[in-house]
C-alpha cells in the first residue's frame, strides 16, 4: 500500500501516545509515521475520502504565531471528519487566569487530543502530565518534532531513501528546529552536520545523546565552524530564521554579526552534490517582501539574510513541497495517536 514502505515491524500500536519530541520515538516508530503520510497523502491527491476519525473534536492552543502549523492542523483534522478548535492567549484564559495544567486538566475532558504551541519544552511535557488524551508539540523553544516528519518526508520524496545521506543544518545550531533534525538525522540513519559558529553549537548533552543513537542507526553527527568543509558533498543543506519567535529584539545584531558567513547561497550549492536540494521551515528572510526583512535593511543593510533569494527562488529549493507535508504528515500524526 505505501510507496515508500520500509515497515515491517507487524502491528504499530500509538493510541494514546503523545508526540512531544522525537527522543520518545523509535527509527520503526517515526517509520510508521511516515508510511502513513505518504498514503494519506496518494489518498487527497486521487480525492479518496478519509474522514477515519469522525466525530472527534480536537483543540489547538497557540501561544506563538503560526501559519503552516495551525493550518496542518485546522485541515487535517477536518480531512479526517474531525472538529477543531482553536484557541490563542488573546481569545482564552490560558496563562493570564489559568495555568497550562488546569487548562489542560479541563480540556481533556472536551476534547480527543491536544496541540500545543509555544514556549519551553517543561511546559508542554506537564500538559501531557496533567492531560488523560494525546498532546502534540506543536513547537516549543526546544524542538519542533511534526516539522521533522514533514522534512523527513520531502527528503525521501526527492532521494527515495533517507539512509546514508548527508545532511546539512547551517545558522543557528541550537535552536527548536536545528536540534530535532539532529535528532531525526539520528534516528533515520543520515550523516548530520551541524554548520554553525561555535557559540551556537546544540547543547553537549543533546549532542552525546545524539551520537549514542546515530552509532546505533550507521550514521555521524557532526560540528563544525568551517563553511568550505562543512557544506562539501552534502545532499540537503538546511537553514532557519537567525532569530527565533520569543528571542529579544535586541539579539539580532549580535546574531547577524555571527551568522552572516553562513548563509546558504551560490556557493554553498555549488559546493555540494550535484543532486542536492534546499530546505527550510519556513517563514524565511530571503527578500525584502517582509516588515522584519525591511527593518533588518533598514538597520544592517542586509537584503536577504539566512538564504539567498537566488537559492530559495532555484530549482534546488523543495520549501514549499515541505509546507505541503506539514499537513500529511500531521494528519498521520493525529490518525495514529487517535484511531481505535
Ligand atoms: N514551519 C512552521 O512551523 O511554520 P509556522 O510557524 O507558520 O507554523
Ligand atoms: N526557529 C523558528 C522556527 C519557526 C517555525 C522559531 O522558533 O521561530
Amino acid at each position: 500500500m505505501y510507496e515508500y514502505a520500509t515497515y515491517k515491524g507487524g502491528l504499530m500500536n500509538l493510541k494514546n501516545r503523545d508526540f512531544l519530541k522525537l527522543l520518545d520515538y523509535t527509527p520503526d516508530e517515526i517509520r510508521y509515521l511516515l508510511d502513513l503520510a505518504h498514503d494519506f497523502k496518494k489518498k487527497k491527491k486521487e480525492g479518496v475520502e478519509h474522514e477515519y476519525l469522525k466525530g472527534k473534536n480536537i483543540v489547538l492552543l497557540f501561544e506563538k504565531t503560526s501559519t503552516r502549523t495551525r493550518c496542518a492542523f485546522e485541515v487535517a483534522g477536518y480531512d479526517l471528519g474531525m472538529n477543531v478548535t482553536f484557541l490563542d492567549p488573546g481569545s482564552s484564559q490560558m496563562g493570564k487566569k489559568e495555568s497550562i495544567e488546569d487548562t489542560a486538566r479541563v480540556l481533556c475532558r472536551m476534547y480527543d487530543g491536544i496541540e500545543y504551541r509555544g514556549f519551553s519544552q517543561s511546559i508542554v511535557e506537564s500538559l501531557a502530565d496533567a492531560s488523560s488524551v494525546p498532546v502534540w508539540n506543536g513547537l516549543t523553544n526546544e524542538f519542533h518534532p511534526t516539522q521533522m516528519l514533514a522534512d523527513l518526508m520531502t527528503i525521501e520524496e526527492h532521494f527515495k531513501k533517507l539512509k546514508g545521506l548527508n545532511f546539512v543544518f547551517m545558522g543557528d545550531g541550537r535552536n527548536n528546529v536545528a536540534n530535532s533534525l539532529m535528532v531525526a538525522c539520528a534516528k533515520m540513519g543520515l550523516n548530520y552536520t551541524c554548520c554553525s559558529p561555535k557559540d551556537l553549537w546544540p547543547e553537549k548533552e543533546l549532542v552525546d545523546t545524539c551520537r549514542i543513537i546515530a552509532e546505533e542507526n550507521g550514521c555521524t553527527v557532526t560540528l563544525t565552524d568551517n563553511v568550505k568543509l562543512g557544506t562539501l558533498n552534502q545532499d540537503i543543506v538546511y537553514t532557519d530564521v537567525w532569530v527565533s519567535m520569543g528571542e529579544p529584539e535586541e539579539v539580532w545584531e549580535k546574531r547577524i554579526n555571527l551568522l552572516r558567513k553562513f548563509q546558504v547561497n551560490k556557493k554553498v550549492i555549488d559546493n555540494m552534490n550535484p543532486n542536492a536540494i534546499f530546505l527550510h521551515c519556513l517563514p524565511s528572510f530571503h527578500d525584502l517582501n517582509t516588515e522584519i526583512g525591511r527593518s533588518i535593511h533598514d538597520k544592517f543593510g542586509l537584503d536577504e539574510m539566512e538564504v539567498s533569494d537566488e537559492v530559495f527562488e532555484s530549482n534546488k529549493s523543495k520549501v514549499f513541497e515541505e509546507a505541503e507535508n506539514r499537513m500529511h504528515t500531521i494528519k498521520a500524526v493525529i490518525y495514529a495517536t487517535l484511531k481505535d
